[in-house]
């Protein structure tokens, strides 16, 4: 496996295996690698000759005063889970690389941005657009991976893939839970024992509005008051950012509907913990 630590190297990578008709498969992650990770490896690998899997904790995604500094990092664990899965390469680029000094340049997918996770992250899908696209610049990928757990996210960069025309195809992958239900994160690291304990509550409030609007006894107006009253309820949740029903594509908050996303955000003390569902009624 080849360890790519520049733009340039990278770029040169990708020529190879594009002039050779190679098709490139690109996961972008943050490190910190866990299964739900490594099952959009697993993903890319079958589909696609070559995979590249870049680790970049990207400072532009971060205001100030979130976790940037404290992200947890693992390179050597990464690079190691990384090899077993054979993935051709890891593309780690430094961040005075990706932003030099006098960078000026940043993508802003309007309107989606704002919604949902935008109104407590300001500038955050900003970053990430912007992140995602100079990958694609870098890697020139075929087909590049992102994970329904990070629901907000995929729609952003789909909506950046379409209005830029980029020629990449852009793959939603499941959301891979804990026996327990709890949606894999890297920042689950940060939770206390009692936290940890009480975070599967999470997805649980999910999955019983959602069983609840399917058989009737619940409507799609009243989800976000009954998401509201079962998460208020557990100790270890200090605020609830957002949780309600919204329509799948535009993101809009909706009372009615065929297709239902079923969002949630709350922090646990100084952690951010999100998940969602999408149901088809
Ligand atoms: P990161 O949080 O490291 O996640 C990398 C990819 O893994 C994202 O596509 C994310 O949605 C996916 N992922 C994380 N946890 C998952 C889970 N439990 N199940 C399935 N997929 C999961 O998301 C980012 O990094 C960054 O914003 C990035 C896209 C790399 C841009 O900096």
């Amino acid at each position: 496996m080849e360890i790519i630590r520049s733009i340039s190297g990278m770029r040169e990578f990708s020529s190879d295996c594009l002039q050779s008709n190679k098709s490139i498969g690109l996961v972008p992650t943050m490190g910190a690698l866990h299964e739900g990770h490594l099952s959009i490896v697993r993903q890319s690998t079958e589909a696609n000759d070559i995979t590249v899997v870049s680790i970049f904790i990207n400072p532009a995604q971060f205001s100030e005063g979130e976790d940037f500094s404290r992200y947890p990092r693992d390179y050597d664990g990464d690079i190691s889970k990384l090899s077993a899965l054979s993935a051709a390469a890891v593309f780690m680029p430094e961040a005075a690389d990706i932003y030099p000094d006098g960078y000026k340049t940043y993508v802003e997918v309007r309107g989606l941005s704002e919604r949902l996770c935008g109104m407590f992250r300001p500038g955050h899908f900003t970053g990430v657009a912007t992140v995602v696209l100079k990958l694609f610049n870098a890697v020139r990928p075929t087909r590049a991976y992102f994970g329904l757990k990070d629901y907000q996210q995929c729609a952003v960069l789909k909506k950046m893939r379409d209005d830029l025309n980029l020629d990449c195809e852009i793959v939603l992958c499941p959301t891979v839970r804990e026996a327990d239900g709890l949606a894999m994160s890297s920042r689950n690291a940060y939770l206390s024992m009692e936290q940890r304990l009480d975070a599967p509550c999470i997805y649980k409030a999910l999955k019983d509005t959602g069983h609840a609007i399917k058989n009737g006894s619940l409507k799609i107006k009243d989800i976000a008051a009954k998401l509201h009253e079962t998460l208020s309820a557990v100790k270890s949740i200090t605020e609830i950012q957002y949780a309600s029903a919204y329509d799948p594509d535009t993101l809009d908050e909706i009372t009615h509907g065929a297709r239902v996303l079923i969002a949630v955000a709350v922090k646990m003390g100084a952690t951010r913990l999100i998940d969602n569902i999408v149901v088809e009624l």
